[in-house]
Order: C-alpha cells, then structure tokens, then sequence
C-alpha cells in the first residue's frame, strides 16, 4: 500500500476524531481556567482506548466534549465524520458514581432508554442484557438490595441496552472495594469483547489502563495536551504478571512521572 492509500484507509477506520481542540472555562469569579490547549486523537471503530493523566488536567473535560456535553472553545471533534454538537442516545456514559435510579428495579433501570418498543421485545433486550453481565434472577430486586458491583453491572447493562455506537467510561470504578474493581475489570473486558463497542476509558488506574485498552493515551498536566500514545500489544486476556504487561506500565508510569514533576 503507498502511503496516500495508508492514510486514506486510516482516516476511513477513524471513527472519532479530535483536531486541535481547546476548552477554556470562562467564570468572572474565578477568571478563565485553560483546561483543553490542543488535543489531537483519533479513535477507532470498535477499539478500546484508554486515557490517563494528571489528577485535574482535564480527563472528564474531554470526555464530556466527546460525549457533546460541553461545547469546544476550538478544534473540531467528529464522530463518522458528524460535528458533536449536544449529547446523543448514540453515545453514553458510564460514571464513577452509579446513576440507576434507586425507585426501580434492575429490569426498570435496564429498559429505561427503550421506552416506546413493544412489551415484548423490550422484555428480551433487557433479558438479553441481563444475562450478559450475570444478573439473572435480580430483575426484580431494588438498587438497595444490590451490592456496588451488582449496581455496577446494572448500569454498564442499562448503558449496553440502547444499542449505543460508543460508551464513554469515566472512572467507572471508581467508587468500588479493590477486590471488585479487579471482578469488574474482567467483566468489562469480557462484555467489550462480545459486543464490539468502541469504548473510551478515563481511569487514574495505569494497571485498568493497561489491561483494558488496544491504547493509552496519555496526557500531559493542564492545559492538557496528549503526551503520548502507547500501543498496547499484550495478548488477551491479560496477566499483570507479565513481563510485557509490566513493562508497558513502566512505560505510562515514567511518562506520568515527567508530567508531574515539570
Ligand atoms: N464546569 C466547569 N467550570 C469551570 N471549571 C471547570 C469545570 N469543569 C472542570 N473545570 C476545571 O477544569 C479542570 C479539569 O477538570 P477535570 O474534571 O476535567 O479533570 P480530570 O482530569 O478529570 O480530574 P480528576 O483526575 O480529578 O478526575 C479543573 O481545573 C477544573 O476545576
Ligand atoms: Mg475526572
């Protein structure tokens, strides 16, 4: 292939991409905050990429710009060649803190984006999610009768069930104990691998990062640029104990280590 065609069939499998964008909030309090000065990123269909950085170097401000929840002070982000201009059903998100509502059951939660269907066809997608992330039996139970991590599941399966184009992942797991966030990990890797989803990661976790993701981006303290970008080659399913496993983590760890010290 010559290189025009490499870079046309490249720019062809770019199902987002970012160009030179900034986000400056701007507050008469507290001045203007530059929080975005040039992110250039390409995402492809299907891939899993991750992001870290910085504590406060913006992570969840470029999510939100890529989900449409913020506007861009400059730049461009495009999803198959659309602007993104205000959130879309096409694209969610799936926070650190869940946000089932706590009035439903887990079936409610799960078939709350597909209001509209048929009884009987919203009944088998929410089944069918249901059983891909292992809550049979719970359908009827409350958030209250649910442990961190089942909630968790029932959020990635809410997310799931609207058949969206990407999922955007900020800090999903955050707020669970050590043990289940290891469960979780495996869970995700296992559901993104059957489902094909173009996801994006933020995490503060290099070793989530690395087990997850096809890349990591890393960027740089704000205003925030992408420091670098790693290809994650590590065969699946992962072992933190290998050497090119622990390697690649060494890698993001130096990277960030630079960032914080300048
Ligand atoms: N709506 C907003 N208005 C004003 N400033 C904001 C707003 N949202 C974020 N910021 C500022 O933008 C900067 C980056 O915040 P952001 O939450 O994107 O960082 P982050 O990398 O996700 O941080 P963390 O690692 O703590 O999650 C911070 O200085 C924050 O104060
Ligand atoms: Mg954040």
């Amino acid at each position: 292939m010559n290189r025009t065609a490499a870079v046309t069939a490249r720019e062809a499998a770019a199902k987002i991409r970012l160009e030179g964008v900034r986000k400056t909030f701007r507050s008469r309090k507290q001045g203007d905050t530059e929080v975005l000065a040039g992110v250039d990123l390409e995402v492809r269909q299907g891939e899993f990429l991750a992001i870290v950085g910085p504590s406060g170097c913006g992570k969840s401000t470029l999510l939100n710009c890529m989900a449409g929840f913020e506007s861009v002070s400059a730049g461009s982000i495009r999803i198959d060649g659309e602007e993104v201009r205000r959130p879309s059903p096409k694209r969610v998100f799936v926070f650190q803190e869940t946000g089932i509502f706590p009035w439903f059951s887990v079936w409610d939660n799960i078939g709350f984006g597909l209001q509209g269907l048929p009884f009987a066809r919203k009944h088998e997608i929410v089944m069918k999610y249901i059983r891909l992330v292992g809550l049979e039996g719970f359908e009827r139970a409350f958030p209250s009768e649910l442990s961190g991590g089942m909630k968790q599941r029932v959020e990635f399966a809410r997310a799931l069930a609207v058949d969206p184009d990407v999922l955007y992942l900020d800090e999903p797991f955050g707020s669970l104990d050590a043990f289940t966030r290891l469960e979780m990990r495996r869970e995700v890797a296992r559901i993104w691998q059957q489902t094909g989803k173009t996801c994006i990661l933020v995490t503060h976790d290099v070793e989530e990062a690395v087990e997850l993701s096809d890349r990591v981006a890393v960027m740089t303290r704000r205003p925030a640029r992408i420091h670098a970008i790693l290809d994650n080659a590590v065969a699946r399913p992962r072992d933190p104990d290998l050497a090119e496993f622990r390697d690649l983590k060494d890698r993001i760890f130096d990277i960030l280590g630079v960032e914080r010290r300048v």
